[in-house]
């Protein structure tokens, strides 16, 4: 197996997503990023595709026919791989049924630790350091029916510091893991199959 028809779904700037575009446009990567959803009309991501020229779509979680829409043009582009990069909607059990194991996260905590309902954003770091722990990380995970729960891809450890922020550490576990993790991840799925 090598390059892989990606998908990416995203609700807001896009740094993960930028980071597989870099990956792709360097070779690192011999996928190819084929469309880019957003479920948020002004989200920088779909203007980091614009710039790449990959055909961005903005669909309404509102909307009854949602599933039905992303679907729709998942299909139509041929995706064999979708990869949500801060993607903040929960994925319908359709949608993974008809995409089984093909549907990666990026979540920015060392799972199981920090991870369900309710973990996501800065929320994630402000727990990580309420409970004063020294390190945190990301982890790269295969999406199941539930929340942050299916099987782990990659993960990588970064310090947390007694002066940390949440945004300090949030910056910190996006830049030397979450854009890093990611770009491996769909590396490691390219070489061995999906
Ligand atoms: C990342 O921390 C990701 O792990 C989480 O949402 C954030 C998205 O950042 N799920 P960006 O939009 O990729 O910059």
């Amino acid at each position: 197996m090598s390059g892989l028809r990606i998908g990416v779904l995203a609700s807001g700037s896009g740094s993960n997503l930028q980071s597989i575009l870099d990956a792709v446009e360097n070779n690192t990567l011999e996928s190819e990023v084929v469309c880019i959803l957003s479920n948020k009309e002004d989200a920088y991501c779909l203007e980091r595709g614009k710039k790449h020229n990959v055909p961005t779509y903005f669909i309404n979680h509102k909307a009854d026919n949602y599933d039905e829409k992303m679907l729709e043009i998942l299909g139509s582009h041929d995706v064999d791989l979708i990869v949500l990069a801060g993607y903040l909607k929960i994925i319908s059990p359709e949608m993974v049924k008809r995409y089984p194991k093909k549907i990666i996260n990026i979540h920015p905590s060392l799972l199981p630790k920090y991870g369900g309902k309710g973990y996501y954003g800065i929320r994630v770091h402000e727990a990580v350091i309420e409970a004063g722990d020294t390190e945190s990380g990301a982890t790269v995970h295969y999406v199941d029916c539930g929340v942050d729960t299916g099987d782990i891809i990659l993960q990588q450890t970064v310090s947390v510091y007694e002066e940390d922020t949440p945004q300090m550490l949030q910056q910190r576990v996006l830049e030397e893991v979450e854009h890093k993790i990611l770009v491996q991840a769909v590396r490691k799925l390219e070489v061995e199959g999906l």
